[in-house]
């Protein structure tokens, strides 16, 4: 296994927003393709109760651009209220204004993406009260829900990186779902969870973040023991 290249493609996988190329098409079986990989995630119970509607249709891209636009209208007026406080050295305060204008970059231009894929979770299958009853705690109900789509969509932009294509995890469109999910005749009953814009890549010589470090965020047999 050629360990190098899987840990490139892990670790560079980046919210790719200011270099997404509108101008090259997506193949759509590039697109077909990278879902049938990410439904070789884990599902709880293996339930499988995930859709993925991608949304090439141009008049609907830009129907959610604007609902995208408007939702971060509302979103944002809420978060300068209260930006997030870091430390002094926390290297989030420093990528936090690179991040805002990255995303403001988006935000006026996700429209121009070629394709959106749209990942969704079926809850009417998922729902099933009498396994949430006390004392399950709605923890459990929650991780069990998200966990069965959301490494689906991780491997699925991993692996349009591996295919020089570009994303941005996003969830802002969901402060107006319901207005989303009537554009695309998307079932109440169903979930979306994330929209992820596709484009072929700007250059492809993308680098790892910097994070906080492993040792502040791992817990060796105890909270608070590093290793
Ligand atoms: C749950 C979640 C929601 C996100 N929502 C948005 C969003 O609505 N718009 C956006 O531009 N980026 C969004 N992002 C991308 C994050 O801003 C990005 O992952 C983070 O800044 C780290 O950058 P990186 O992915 O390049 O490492 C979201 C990411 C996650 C995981």
């Amino acid at each position: 296994m050629d360990l190098d290249a899987i840990d490139h493609i892990l670790t560079t996988t980046r919210s790719v927003r200011k270099r997404l190329d509108f101008t090259r098409p997506v193949e759509p079986e590039v697109i077909q393709r990278c879902i049938e990989i990410g439904l070789q995630a884990p599902t709880g119970a293996n339930s499988q109760h995930w859709h993925f509607v991608v949304v090439t249709d141009e008049e609907k891209r830009k129907a959610i651009g604007d609902i995208y636009r408007r939702s971060m209208e509302t979103y944002g007026s809420l978060q300068r209220q209260h930006p997030p406080q870091y430390a002094p050295g926390d290297r989030r305060g420093v990528q936090n204004q690179a991040m805002i204008d990255s995303s403001d970059y988006l935000n006026r231009n996700i429209h121009q993406a070629p394709a959106f894929i749209i990942a969704c979770i079926d809850t009417r299958a998922v729902e099933q009260p009498h396994l949430f009853e006390a004392p399950i705690p709605t923890s459990f109900y929650n991780a069990s829900l998200y966990g069965s789509i959301l490494q689906a969509v991780w491997s699925i932009m991993l692996a349009l990186r591996a295919r020089d294509l570009g994303t941005a995890w996003t969830t802002v469109h969901l402060v107006y779902e319901k207005e989303v999910a009537a554009v695309l005749g998307i079932p109440d009953t169903v979930l979306q969870v994330a929209l992820l814009p596709v484009a072929y890549t700007k250059g492809t010589d993308f680098k790892p973040a910097k994070r906080r470090p492993v040792q502040e965020v791992t817990h060796w047999n105890a909270w608070g023991q590093p290793g």
